[in-house]
Formats: C-alpha cells, sequence, structure tokens
C-alpha cells in the first residue's frame, strides 16, 4: 500500500460518497426551496463506475466510505451498491447519512449488505418547526426512521443536528434531554457556508459554544467523551449518568482541517480534495484504466488545500482562492 499522504503529511483513508444530488427534503441551509436544477440522471456515475472508484481507492489505503447525497435512499437499489462496495479487499466500514424518511422500509436490507452504521439529519424535535426548516416532509417519519435503525441493530445511530440563530437554538436543551434519556448522540452543527448567499448564512450562523453554556444551565455534568466508533471531525461530550452523548462539529469558530483524513466523490463524478474550495478532478477519463485512477488520486493528495476559509469569510475577509459554486446537496456535506 502506497498510502495517501498529503502535502501536509495527513494520511486519507475515508471517502464520501454522494450518489445522487436529489433530495425529497429541501433544507433551508442547503437548498433553495424552489427551483432547484437537479443533474439529469444519465450523469450520475453509475454503481459499476462508483465500485471502480473505489476499488482504486481501496489499493491506496481508503478503508472507510460513508454514503451521502441530496438524500442517497432515492437513489433506487442503494442495498446493491453497499453490498458490493462491502465485498471490496480492504473496506472495513461504511456509513450512510441520510434525513431517514426512507429509512424505516430499508433499514434492514441495508444491513445486511453491510451498511456498519447510519447519521440521521434532524434539526428539530417540533413537527411544525420541521415543516420550517425541511420544507416537505413529516417530523413522524424521521422518528420512524430513527426507530427502525435501532431495531435493525445499528449503532451508534447520531443524529446531526445544524444550529441555526433564531431558528432552532432554543431547541438544544430539548436535544441534550433526548441524548441524555436514549442512547443517541447528538452531534451539533455549525452552519456552514457552502454555495450560499452569505446574507442568509450570516443571519443564522450560530457558534456552538452556546451549547455548553445551556449544559451548564440545565445542570448537567459534561465531561470530554471517549471517541465514537467511525469518529470524523466531532469533538465529543458526555452527559454523566445518561444513555446517550454529544458531539460538537464547529468547523468556523474551532476549525479542524489539520486533522483532515477525507476525499470527497460527487454524484456527478468528481473528486473533490476539499468541501470548500473549487479544486476537483473529472473521475471519468480515468475509468477502466487502473492505472490512471491511481493517479488521479494522487493529483487529489497535491491538490489538497491546508484548510477552508470559513472564519475569514465570516469576518469579510478575502479568500485565497475561489470557493465551490456547488451546493451542499452536490457534495454530500
Ligand atoms: N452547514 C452545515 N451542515 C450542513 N449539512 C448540509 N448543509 C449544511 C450546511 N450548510 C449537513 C447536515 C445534514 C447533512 C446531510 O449535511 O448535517 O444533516
Ligand atoms: Fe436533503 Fe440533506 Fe440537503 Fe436536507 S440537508 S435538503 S435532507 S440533502
Amino acid at each position: 500500500m502506497t498510502g495517501l499522504t498529503d502535502r501536509f503529511g495527513r494520511v486519507h483513508n475515508y471517502l464520501r460518497i454522494s450518489v445522487t444530488d436529489r433530495c425529497n427534503l429541501r433544507c433551508l441551509y442547503c437548498m433553495p426551496e424552489e427551483g432547484v436544477a437537479f443533474a439529469d440522471t444519465s450523469t450520475l456515475l453509475s454503481y459499476d463506475q462508483i465500485v471502480e472508484v473505489v476499488e482504486a481507492g481501496a489499493e491506496l489505503g481508503i478503508s472507510r466510505l460513508r454514503i451521502t447525497g441530496g438524500e442517497p435512499l432515492v437513489r433506487p437499489g442503494l442495498a446493491d451498491l453497499i453490498s458490493r462496495l462491502s465485498n471490496i479487499p480492504g473496506i472495513e466500514d461504511i456509513a450512510l447519512t441520510t434525513n431517514a424518511l426512507l429509512l424505516a422500509p430499508q433499514a434492514e436490507a441495508l444491513r445486511a449488505a453491510g451498511l456498519s452504521r447510519v447519521n440521521i439529519s434532524l434539526d428539530t424535535l417540533e413537527s411544525s418547526r420541521f415543516r420550517m426548516i425541511a420544507r416537505r416532509g413529516e417530523l413522524k417519519k424521521v422518528l420512524q426512521g430513527i426507530e427502525a435503525a435501532a431495531a435493525a441493530g445499528f449503532a451508534p445511530i447520531k443524529l446531526n443536528c445544524v444550529l441555526l440563530k433564531g431558528i432552532n437554538e432554543d431547541e438544544i436543551a430539548s436535544f441534550l434531554k433526548l441524548a441524555y434519556e436514549q442512547p443517541l448522540h447528538v452531534r451539533f452543527i455549525e452552519y456552514m457556508p457552502i454555495g450560499h448567499a452569505d446574507e442568509n448564512w450570516k443571519k443564522h450562523y450560530l457558534p456552538l459554544s452556546r451549547v455548553h453554556e445551556i449544559a451548564a444551565e440545565q445542570g448537567y455534568n459534561v465531561i470530554p467523551g471517549d471517541a465514537i466508533s467511525g469518529n470524523g471531525p466531532s469533538e465529543n461530550w458526555t452527559l454523566v449518568g445518561g444513555k446517550g452523548s454529544f458531539g460538537l462539529i464547529h468547523p468556523i469558530s474551532d476549525q479542524f482541517c489539520s486533522q483532515c483524513n477525507r476525499l470527497r466523490l460527487t454524484a456527478d463524478g468528481f473528486i473533490k480534495p476539499c468541501l470548500y474550495w473549487m479544486d476537483e478532478l473529472d473521475v471519468r477519463p480515468a475509468l477502466g484504466d487502473r492505472s490512471r485512477l491511481l493517479e488521479l488520486y494522487s493529483r487529489a493528495m497535491d491538490l489538497k488545500p491546508e484548510s477552508h476559509e470559513m472564519a475569514a469569510k465570516l469576518a469579510d475577509e478575502s479568500q485565497s482562492h475561489e470557493p465551490t459554486s456547488r451546493r451542499m446537496s452536490q457534495i454530500g456535506g
């Protein structure tokens, strides 16, 4: 194994694969409510092509995968893809990020196919507010999806909660209570400016220091937690005496790029060395030729930037080069 080490010495073993840019929700931090132009499905990588890209990555040390979207479960046959990916030598762990609307009927099949873990997006515990943030769908379905995931044996189940100033910050206490009472890991995430109008982002950006303030107000005894399985950039905390735990993902208020171990594959077939910047590499010309695919990964290492510049953006400082114009739904978080 040659390994995927970038110019800053960071070793990459993790690939996030977006399988579609489509979604059955329209979360306000991710997409506009109407008029999103989705990629023609004929432009998406086929499952055969995704498997080929992952096989090459696995040769270079990619061992962990995350399937993202859009909403990955809207793409038919996802369990088949997961089963094929889990059979690739070197692939040890496959996780899924989903809004869970379609999860309940598929949870068992996904588990049987070799899916290791699920992260479920949940930004509110109030049904009317769910419609305000996600603009479609129903909270009840998400909660059923969470139950079905637990029943199918997925553990730990992580909930992704993007905190939005003036929208759901008053629910931090309810989410902490949920993490105390149930064996769930609640991950609070800072709202990131990806492919967005700045006003909306700055208006609703909330630094995660609020979470500790509220935990203290609510009387929780919070201590640093152990790494939770599959742990990425999340800083984990234990609620002493509780069943679950919580994590903080704060790319802006406390950047974690020095630990970055990830690459991304977009649904339309581009390797993105970083979520934030525009640099990307087209995999299509390399398909069918293993040595060219391997070379593409090493070019991704050369292109990998040291860090994003979201904090500079918040401070209205200029950017060192061009941020991506893709939406989060095209990158997969
Ligand atoms: N900022 C932070 N997280 C985001 N996500 C999507 N858009 C954003 C954003 N602008 C994350 C959410 C969601 C997952 C699919 O991607 O956590 O749960
Ligand atoms: Fe869909 Fe996820 Fe984007 Fe929400 S955040 S619109 S669930 S892709």
